[in-house]
């Protein structure tokens, strides 16, 4: 690859239009994506991470009761005019600037027919150029952000590339598993994947975190595959029939992963934030101490 002809990533995919069902009943009502993670929801940390990558515009997958998102990245004068009317200036800044973090596009996926489905539905936005995909569980803590560490090795090897990290063989059978052949420490040619494999048929424990950069041929591959793993239209099947045609590369993740899509990766997610912040930090310790539980 012509290394002048580079152009960064600016679109990032977010699907969220998943049941939540391992969240439930909490996300009965509210979606798993909008669970609030301190102060703000999980899906607002994600949008942060990816700006703070040199994304410009976000697209939204969502569908049936997620209107919820929506509301939150628009623009909400009422409330912001009401916190500035009782002085509360600091905060209806913060508000305010919600709308304002990039350019938010919405596509909907009438029914939760898989990962695979809902990158599909995004094709409108993206059908001509690489597009960043995050997978607003996985909340990602790392400097460079996530997506710019993809996006140097887009810029050095060409192709799609996949954010993995070494998972326990008991745990394989949760992810998608590369098996591949290591170019330089850390980074990976894929040969082949897998999605969700029993421990004895993995190829590796290289898993497949909710970091992508894709590139726009993954349109023609998701309109070729079947129904896969869990009758649901599975990207890694898109993935795996691409990469015949075109390299795709891995790059392990350095930083910190925060699963937030079930609940004890949510609880974990909240003390490691909370533990961040001094005077939050102060709190924890504090209840932990009086709670004489420990
Ligand atoms: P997950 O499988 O983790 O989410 O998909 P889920 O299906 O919502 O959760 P469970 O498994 O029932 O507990 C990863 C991401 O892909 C989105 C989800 O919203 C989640 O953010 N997704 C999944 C879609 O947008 N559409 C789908 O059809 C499936």
């Amino acid at each position: 690859m012509n290394s002048s002809e580079f152009t960064p990533i600016n679109k990032v995919v977010f699907p969220a239009a998943g049941l939540g069902t391992r969240f439930l009943p909490a996300t009965k009502d509210i979606p798993k994506e909008m669970m609030p993670l301190i102060d703000r929801p999980i899906i607002h940390h994600d949008v942060d991470e990816a700006v703070a990558s040199g994304c410009s515009d976000i697209v939204f997958v969502t569908g049936i009761g997620k209107e919820s998102i929506k509301n939150y990245f628009s623009q909400f004068r009422d409330i912001v005019d009401l916190l500035r009317e009782r002085g509360k200036y600091e905060i209806a800044d913060l508000v305010d600037k919600i709308h304002t973090l990039a350019n938010f596009h919405y596509a909907m996926q009438e029914k939760p027919l898989g990962l695979g489905h809902a990158v599909l539905c995004a094709e409108g936005f993206c059908k001509d150029e690489y597009f960043g995909l995050a997978l607003p569980d996985d909340v990602m803590i790392s400097n460079p952000p996530v997506l710019s560490q993809l996006d140097a090795v887009r810029k050095k090897y060409g192709g799609s590339v996949l954010c993995v990290e070494a998972v326990p063989e008991d745990e394989v059978s949760r992810y998608g598993i590369i098996d591949a052949e290591e170019v330089e420490p850390g980074i990976y040619r894929v040969k082949d994947l897998v999605e969700k494999p029993a421990k004895e048929e993995a190829p590796s424990n290289l898993a497949i975190l909710g970091r992508y950069i894709i590139s726009p041929l993954i349109f023609a591959h998701l309109k070729k595959i079947k129904r896969g793993a869990g009758g649901e239209y599975q990207l890694t099947d898109a993935i795996a029939s691409m990469l015949k045609e075109e390299p795709v590369y891995a790059a392990l993740f350095t930083g910190k992963r925060l699963d937030c899509g079930v609940k004890e990766g949510w609880i974990e997610a909240t003390v490691v934030k909370a533990l961040e912040d001094p005077e939050l930090r102060k709190i924890v310790i504090g209840a932990v101490k009086k709670s004489g539980l420990l």
